[in-house]
């Protein structure tokens, strides 16, 4: 085989390999925003603030946008949109759930401890958007990179929110509430 065939072909060999990994990831985020739906539902019906129960509606409406650009990204690059098990998501979420049962009703305590939950959750996201952005960039696909920088802006924006609604409102009121 000439060199020149060699090469291309080791390159088609690395993007085909590229490609798997991405769509795996992919797969797996697909999960995770999914999962994070049930999620969220189930901390909205907890929450004792009003403020952090429409933050948390709000996101939860962003998120089922953002399992849609998920799914186009999939067609994009020509995959089976298909969910790929996350065993750490799935250890958050169980903490998470825990956490729902665990705390006492209707305090504002709860809502302290949702919204560390959530913003774990968030946390994870934006790394695992990260992850994809910069592999959908290594592949030449800004289409999908563009899609997912949307996702990821999102998250940051949630957890943003979360950070000024624990620091403001619970913490604060808290702090007033002891002395
Ligand atoms: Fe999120």
């Amino acid at each position: 085989m000439e060199q020149k065939e060699k090469h291309q072909a080791t390159k088609a060999k690395k993007q085909g390999m590229l490609k798997e990994f991405f769509g795996n990831q992919l797969k797996e985020m697909l999960y995770i925003e999914n999962k994070s739906l049930e999620l969220m539902q189930e901390m909205e019906e907890n929450c004792y603030t009003e403020e952090l129960e429409d933050a948390i509606n709000e996101h939860r409406h962003q998120t089922e946008k953002q399992v849609k650009r998920l799914k186009k990204c999939f067609r994009l690059i020509e995959v089976e949109p298909e969910e790929k098990k996350s065993v750490i998501i799935d250890n958050l979420l169980n903490e998470s759930q825990a956490i729902l049962k665990e705390a006492s009703n209707s305090s504002r305590s709860k809502d302290a401890l949702i919204i560390i939950a959530a913003q774990k959750l968030e946390h994870f996201e934006i790394a695992m958007y990260n992850g994809l952005i910069q592999l959908a960039l290594t592949m030449g696909k800004e289409d999908v990179a563009e899609l997912l920088e949307k996702n990821y802006h999102e998250e940051y924006d949630s957890e943003c929110l979360l950070n000024s609604i624990g620091e403001e409102k619970l913490f604060i009121e808290d702090e007033e509430s002891q002395t």
